[in-house]
């Protein structure tokens, strides 16, 4: 398998990085859930060396590109790829490969493009594997008080809706109120280019 290419990862990837090195903890290992094609993994884990990179996916074939990524990249803190669904019961019990504490959860467009019930097994996964002071970070489009803050995000919306009924771009409010249930109080919100919003959570 060689790398695969998503070319919005390119756009969105520098603006992501500066919120990521202000908002993570500035120690122990970080998972990524759903990393896709591994680009963003193969282009942050630098950043954050010597804390961990570890990048997962539910689908075999990102598997074999994050690894393809990991393989073309210098970064010694960027692991292996471990498969994770996000929706599985108890996805977050796992023999982790990090000799580090998880102090941080990233997640990058995933819970607008699987159903609602990955998002609920993200929020518990991050209260499992997070200890007081750890961060859940989400990037991606969200509603705003159930309406779409864009014309392009509505449109977006039925498309996915139109690929699978139960996809589509969540409302941010639903988000922190199950967030908060599940002991990650929201820390911030911050407007990103192209009508997406990172979210930070912080485990209480
Ligand atoms: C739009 S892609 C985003 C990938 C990458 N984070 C990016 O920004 O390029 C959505 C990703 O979610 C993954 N995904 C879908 N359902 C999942 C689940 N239940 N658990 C974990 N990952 C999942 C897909 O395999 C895919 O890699």
């Amino acid at each position: 398998m060689t790398q695969r290419h998503a070319p919005a990862t390119e756009r969105n990837r520098a603006p992501i990085l500066e919120v990521l090195q202000h908002h993570l903890p500035k120690d122990g290992a970080i998972l990524e859930i759903s990393s896709g094609t591994g680009q963003h993994a193969s282009f942050f884990a630098p950043f954050f060396a010597p804390r961990q990179w570890l990048p997962s996916d539910i689908d075999e074939d990102n598997l074999a590109s994050i690894e393809a990524w990991r393989n073309a990249s210098t970064a010694n803190n960027l692991l292996a790829p471990v498969r994770v669904d996000a929706s599985a019961p108890d996805w977050w019990q796992q023999p982790w490969s990090v000799n580090q504490a998880i102090n941080a959860v990233v997640n990058i467009n995933m819970i607008h493009i699987a159903p609602w019930v990955c998002c609920e097994g993200l929020l518990l996964g991050s209260e499992q594997l997070l200890s007081a002071g750890g961060v859940l970070y989400l990037y991606g489009p969200f509603k705003q008080g159930g309406q779409h803050t864009a014309a392009s995000n509505e449109a977006f919306d039925t498309h996915l809706k139109n690929q699978n009924p139960l996809w589509g771009v969540r409302n941010l409010e639903s988000v922190i109120e199950l967030a908060a249930q599940h002991g990650l109080e929201h820390r911030a919100t911050i407007e990103m280019p192209a009508n997406n919003l990172s979210v930070i959570f912080i485990r209480r």
